[in-house]
């Protein structure tokens, strides 16, 4: 293998998604959110009424999961510049790499992220089937031979536009997805600095959708608290620091102190 995988873990909003990007975008490698999967299945499954917790309805999920072609596109150009000069710079975020989700060809990158999903993707990723099917399109997402856009896999690696490597982020990537992977980095910050990075992405979120709305800080730290909560103590596949990864401590960093670190790490195994 020549292609170099990066594996990220850590909890939620701990800034690895943003940092994975970028990270992706200056070593000119692919990025895989493989949380973004899991977020698709569950915008699925609600949609059609099945609920995580109902014993009748977990095969159903897991059929769902198998049958769903989920793509995920990460665009590393930045969108054109807002017409107006009225948006606060502190709310444009439109040159950070953005990662477009389609279920089934339609564009459900913004559903995904909504309140509702992310109170249930726990659920529906704790589910064995799921997680058997997701980790399966995951791998060969890594090696280049899950097609997209069929929802098939392909015997030889599918032609890409030559990036040097793949960086997937997640819970799992390091200990069960990619346990071979060259570089696995375990990123987290404590709950309190997560919540507060979560809270300004909503504050930041519904400003520029133009609504007002009231976010509830404790509420954050809550429903974050909450998802650690599962996301850890689950049985299959918890999250979980691989022996092998390196623990990276973001809470006192930015977000280009992060990638600097990880781009340094990955040039010197490189
Ligand atoms: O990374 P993100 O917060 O979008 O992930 C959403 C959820 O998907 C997590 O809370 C976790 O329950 C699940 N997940 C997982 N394994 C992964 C990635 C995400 O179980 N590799």
């Amino acid at each position: 293998r020549n292609l170099f995988q990066l594996a990220i873990d850590g909890p939620a909003a701990s800034g690895k998604s943003s940092t994975a990007r970028m990270a992706a975008q200056q070593l000119n490698f692919e990025y895989i959110d493989s949380g973004a999967m899991y977020r698709a299945v569950t915008l699925a499954a609600l949609r059609q009424n099945l609920s995580p917790t109902l014993l009748e309805d977990v095969s159903k999920i897991a059929q769902l999961a198998a049958t769903s072609h989920i793509h995920l596109h990460t665009t590393f150009d930045p969108p054109p510049l807002p017409l107006t000069h009225s948006i606060p710079s502190s709310s444009i975020t439109s040159s950070l790499p953005q990662t477009l989700v389609y279920l089934n060809g339609e564009d459900v990158t913004y559903e995904i992220r909504s309140p509702e999903i992310t109170n249930n993707v726990s659920g529906i990723a704790s589910n064995l089937d799921v997680r058997k099917v997701l980790v399966e399109k995951q791998r060969a997402l890594a090696s280049g031979i899950y097609d997209e856009n069929q929802n098939k896999f392909s015997p030889t690696p599918l032609i890409k536009k030559s990036p040097k490597g793949t960086v997937m982020d997640g819970r799992d990537v390091g200990t069960v997805i990619l346990p071979n992977a060259d570089l696995k980095i375990f990123v987290t910050a404590s709950a309190k600095v997560r919540a507060t990075r979560r809270f300004k992405e909503l504050q930041q979120q519904s400003y520029s959708k133009r609504i007002s709305q009231i976010i509830d800080f404790n509420k954050v730290l809550e429903d974050l608290e909450k998802r650690d909560k599962s996301d850890y103590e689950r049985k299959i596949s918890p999250l979980k620091k691989a022996n092998d990864a390196l623990f990276l401590d973001s809470s006192h960093m930015s977000v280009t102190e992060q990638v600097d670190k990880i781009v340094e790490l990955v040039l010197k195994r490189a």
